[in-house]
């Protein structure tokens, strides 16, 4: 995994150039362009902080990145400099995070994770209708209890099945038996394509299934699947701290990934980013977009190619040196607090790659938590779980000062 890290100077003067490289509002007679730039009574663009502050110059000047640039079509080629920055970190994601081969997958920044989801669920519906004329209730989506509401999201919109499997209670794994019970089931049922969506980090638990299990047992029962894989909040943390890692594109039972930029890599929000092998965007191409070139792709439509920039920035200001020296300081400190954890015999889920500690709610007081704004799994029901998230934010003053206070209730039980 290697991509160059650059100086601020550099990034400043390839964005700049990438800006020159579009066509610009104010310069060109662009006449038929229902765009512009940002309202010019707050967002005045002869502001001097500008000439140094290439993300703010790029929301200003407004590029819209509408369509899959990674096809190649002639998507609004007025935009087209930015496009390629664009490009260039689909390249990095699909490529050095995800160890695609070279060219061969498609992406685009989407809203975020929600959107890139239901952007995968949307093609593989439309591929098993097409390729194999599958009928709306032959097809369902599968995924384990502890994935984001995203999923029953899709399904719902897509009119999909939902197959919601198990986990275990403490190690918060897909449970086999529950598996085999639900498919066998669901197939009796008439159920015969399959969506399967592995996580690359739940959002409660940071808990990762065993893709391979997963593609085992669809590939050993001769059934139709794809597996999409849910690397929204994972997805910039794990792969840098487990070098042997089963979620790339050289695992063939993977055919797509979602990676939010805006949860590990601290862009704004708005940057979701969907990865998939070449050959599946077509399955959800809009022909009625007639007024756009090259067509659209994407759920969405219309996206702001500032934030593709804020992505592209941020991976080349570390580098995959730096961002990978990053998460595993992150890593290690989520260890000592887990450490911390064990030594006061209080029970907790981690997977040992990221950075997200469930600890049992019975360990715990309502108002403690609330205090450190632990989340719980559920504000409906009485919580079971508290989970801290170690993000760049979490000092380790605050995390000693939660710790005490944690010992101290401890010791007054
Ligand atoms: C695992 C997972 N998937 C998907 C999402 C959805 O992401 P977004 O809120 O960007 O739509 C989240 C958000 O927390 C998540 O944790």
């Amino acid at each position: 995994m290697y991509w160059k890290k650059l100086n601020h100077d550099e990034i400043k003067s390839t964005i700049f150039k990438a800006l020159a490289e579009n066509v610009n509002y104010r310069e060109k007679p662009i006449l038929g362009i229902p765009g512009t730039y940002l309202d010019t009574e707050e967002f005045y663009d002869d502001a001097p902080f500008l000439k140094d502050a290439p993300y703010m110059s790029a929301m200003i000047a407004n590029p819209n990145h509408i369509g899959c640039h990674t096809l190649g079509d002639e998507s609004l080629s007025i935009f087209k400099g930015t496009q390629q920055i664009e490009i260039d970190l689909i390249k990095i994601c699909a490529e050095e995070i995800f160890k695609g081969n070279k060219n061969e997958q498609d992406g685009y920044v989407a809203p975020g994770g929600t959107e890139a989801n239901i952007q995968a669920m949307w093609i593989y519906r439309n591929y098993f209708i097409k390729e194999c004329a599958a009928k709306l209730n032959e097809i369902a989506i599968v995924y384990s209890q502890d994935s984001h509401y995203s999923m029953p999201k899709g399904a719902n919109l897509l009119g999909l099945h939902s197959i919601i499997l198990n986990v275990d209670e403490n190690l918060r794994e897909i449970i086999l038996s529950d598996l085999e019970n639900k498919i066998n089931n669901a197939s009796k049922g008439g159920i015969k394509y399959f969506i399967v969506i592995a996580n690359l980090s739940t959002t409660m638990f940071g808990s990762v299934d065993d893709v391979n299990v997963l593609g085992g047992f669809f590939e050993n029962k001769n059934l139709h699947f794809k597996i999409h894989v849910d690397a929204a909040f994972g997805g910039f943390i794990y792969p840098f701290n487990n070098p042997q890692s089963l979620f790339s594109f050289q695992n063939k039972y993977i055919t797509s990934f979602t990676v939010d930029a805006h949860k590990m890599l601290q862009t704004p929000y708005g940057t979701g980013i969907f990865l998939i092998r070449k050959g599946y965007m077509n399955y959800v191409k809009t022909e009625e977009a007639q007024y756009i070139p090259g067509k659209d792709y994407t759920l969405c439509g219309s996206r702001s190619g500032a934030n593709a920039i804020s992505i592209w920035m941020i991976l080349r200001i570390h580098g995959s040196d730096g961002w990978k020296a990053k998460m595993s300081m992150l890593n290690d400190h989520t260890s000592g607090i887990c450490n911390k954890l064990k030594e006061m015999n209080i029970e907790f889920f981690r997977n040992h790659y990221l950075n997200i500690i469930a600890i049992k709610s019975k360990y715990i007081s309502e108002k403690l938590a609330n205090k450190y704004y632990l989340v719980a799994d559920s504000y409906e029901h009485k919580p079971k779980w508290f989970k801290i998230v170690v993000m760049p934010h979490v000092k380790k003053g605050a995390i000693d000062q939660f710790l005490s206070e944690l010992k101290m209730e401890q010791n007054n039980l």
